[in-house]
């Protein structure tokens, strides 16, 4: 067995592709993931339940010592709106404070695991001995996120996800809590010019240096 829990994390901008890789390692390696970026989704949607603003940071932060055992079965949370109202929230520091025990906790099973956000290289896991930073340029990723989109809403414009995606990358880049910098000992994955497949393989040689086995 390897002296360290093989514990995996994957930063990266918005769709960048570090969630598809983030599964596909976990399932490879049979280790649980967590897709971070669901909780601060999770507290941006109960903070708008409540009729609260989003810069509300009580209510946020009460929102996010809260959260129910299943937040991330809302199919509500993988909407780009509930992605906008997460940057929002995320940037608030009592907010990152009140999810950082339960991400931890995560990190911290015997057997490993894999993470994916923003920050999990940098704050959540800095002692994890395989760190990504996924990238691609902003155009690439629009393009992905209009495929998909375009195939349940004809009205999709690639344009207008393009600015979602800069205003995002800008926003998630500022702020001044746990900004979005890669870990100085990730390993840079550009995916602009790679498939899924590649993608994959390159993520899976990166892991398998770190943790030192094939
Ligand atoms: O990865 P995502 O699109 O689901 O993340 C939604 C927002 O949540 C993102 O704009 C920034 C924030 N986030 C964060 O600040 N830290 C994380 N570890 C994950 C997400």
């Amino acid at each position: 067995a390897p002296a360290v829990a093989p514990v995996i994390a994957i930063d990266g901008p918005a769709a960048s592709g570090k969630g598809t890789l983030a599964r596909r390692l976990a399932a490879h390696y049979g280790l649980p993931w967590m897709d971070t970026g669901l909780l601060y989704r999770a507290v941006a949607m109960g903070v708008l339940t409540r009729g609260a603003a989003l810069d509300d940071e009580p209510v946020a932060v009460a929102v996010a010592r809260a959260l129910p055992a299943d937040f991330a079965d809302d199919p509500a949370l993988r909407t780009g709106e509930a992605g906008a109202a997460a940057s929002r929230v995320a940037a608030l520091p009592g907010v990152r404070a009140a999810l950082l025990d339960v991400q931890r906790a995560f990190a911290a099973a015997p057997g490993g695991a894999v993470l994916d956000g923003r920050d999990i290289g940098t704050v959540i896991c800095p002692e994890a001995p395989a760190k990504l930073f996924v990238t691609a340029s902003a155009e690439a990723r629009a393009d992905r996120r209009y495929r998909e989109l375009a195939a349940r809403d004809p009205a999709a414009s690639y344009d207008q996800i393009l600015a979602d995606i800069r205003k995002r990358d800008a926003d998630d880049a500022a702020r001044a809590v746990a900004p979005l910098v890669p870990a100085e000992d990730a390993i840079l994955l550009d995916t602009t010019h790679l498939g899924v497949e590649e993608a994959f393989a390159a993520a899976r040689a990166i892991v398998e240096q770190r943790l030192g086995r094939a």
